[in-house]
């Protein structure tokens, strides 16, 4: 059995604790840090986890682990991704890696070789995204011109209370000066390269409408891909009409089939056409549990990540290119 460590227990760790709830007895977390002991407190009699602390050191010094499980905020994964490597453990690490490009490459230069990381990056994990990827690989998509992706929500405009529904969730985002890109669309710049390969940014403009947060809340991305499509990529949380919910819109549009996600709906219309519908939240959920267990597959296997700090500092560069253009 792996014995994992969490170091994190915020908001997004009930997504992580219920994805490894479902690889017992393969793996089991079973201590958690953080310096809110009530939040970890929590945590622990929720999942059953045996062991509280308040710092990384003091779960990473009682050692019996086998693996670290980073979720904790951007500005500490460098530290404790360090921390974690000095060990020897292996570490699976949420996005981004740092709050910079250049952190991020000066970390994974300096964990190569002392211990593997995966960062946990989620998003191409979605059932849909993996649909589509089957789809362009088998070549029933034929080759792709164009690809057209929007995130449009009311999440940052106040609701009928004056609350941010956003904020609300993850009251973090407020505080960020990088927001949306490398907060949100970081998973969506990297879904989109999941499926066609490689993007170069051609034009990026950011803007910021809501005065809640700190960071930016709109960007109209275009990149294009290896292959020669133009791929843009929209986003705005301020947009009246929109629910405050995320959902990912995608148009990919091939020489011989055009695929739409749309809500739940995904669809390929080629010479013959066929529709899929999925639970979205099932979906996200479901995310986070294939992104730990790629993690503890490929742990076992000794096989590469797919989401390795290699191929994630790809989608980091893309995203340090937009804040830089603004
Ligand atoms: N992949 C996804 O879809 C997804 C979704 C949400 C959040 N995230 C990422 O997960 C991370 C955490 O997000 P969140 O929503 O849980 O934030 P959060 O603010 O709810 O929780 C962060 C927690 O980390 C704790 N913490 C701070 N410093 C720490 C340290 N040195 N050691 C241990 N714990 C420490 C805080 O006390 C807090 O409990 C961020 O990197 C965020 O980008 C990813």
């Amino acid at each position: 059995m792996l014995r994992v460590g969490l170091i994190g227990a915020g908001w997004v760790t009930q997504h992580h604790l219920a994805g490894w709830q479902r690889l017992a007895p393969r793996a089991k977390v079973v201590a958690i840090a953080d310096p809110s002991r009530e939040r970890a407190s929590r945590r622990a009699s929720e999942f059953g986890i045996e062991r509280v602390y308040e710092s990384a050191e003091a779960l990473l010094d009682a050692g019996q682990l086998d693996a670290v499980d980073i979720a904790a905020p951007r500005e500490v994964h460098a530290t404790l991704v360090r921390m974690a490597a000095a060990r020897g453990l292996p570490v699976l690490c949420q996005k981004p890696l740092a709050p910079t490009y250049d952190e991020a490459c000066a970390l994974v230069a300096e964990v190569a070789g002392k211990t593997r990381l995966m960062v946990h990056e989620n998003w191409r994990f979605r059932a849909y995204y993996r649909q589509i990827g089957a789809w362009l690989k088998a070549g029933r998509v034929g080759r792709v011109t164009q690809a057209q992706m929007t995130l449009l929500t009311s999440g940052l405009l106040p609701d009928a209370q004056g609350k941010l529904p956003t904020v609300e969730r993850q009251p973090f985002i407020a505080t960020l000066d990088r927001a949306l890109v490398m907060e949100v669309l970081i998973h969506h710049i990297d879904a989109l390269r999941f499926l066609l390969g490689d993007l170069t940014l051609v034009h990026s403009r950011l803007g910021k409408q809501c005065t809640g947060i700190v960071g930016e809340d709109r960007a109209a991305l275009t990149f294009t891909s290896e292959s020669g499509a133009v791929v843009n990529l929209l986003a705005n949380f301020c947009v009246y009409g929109e629910p405050p919910a995320q959902a990912d819109q995608l148009l990919v549009i091939g020489e011989q089939a055009t695929v739409r996600l749309a809500g739940a709906t995904l669809s390929r219309h080629g010479v013959e056409a066929e529709q899929l519908n999925y639970d979205l939240g099932a979906c996200y959920l479901d995310s986070y549990a294939s992104a730990i267990a790629h993690f503890v597959d490929a742990l076992s296997a000794d096989t590469p990540f797919e989401t390795s700090p290699e191929d994630n500092l790809r989608t980091l560069a893309l995203v340090e290119q937009i804040y830089a253009r603004g």
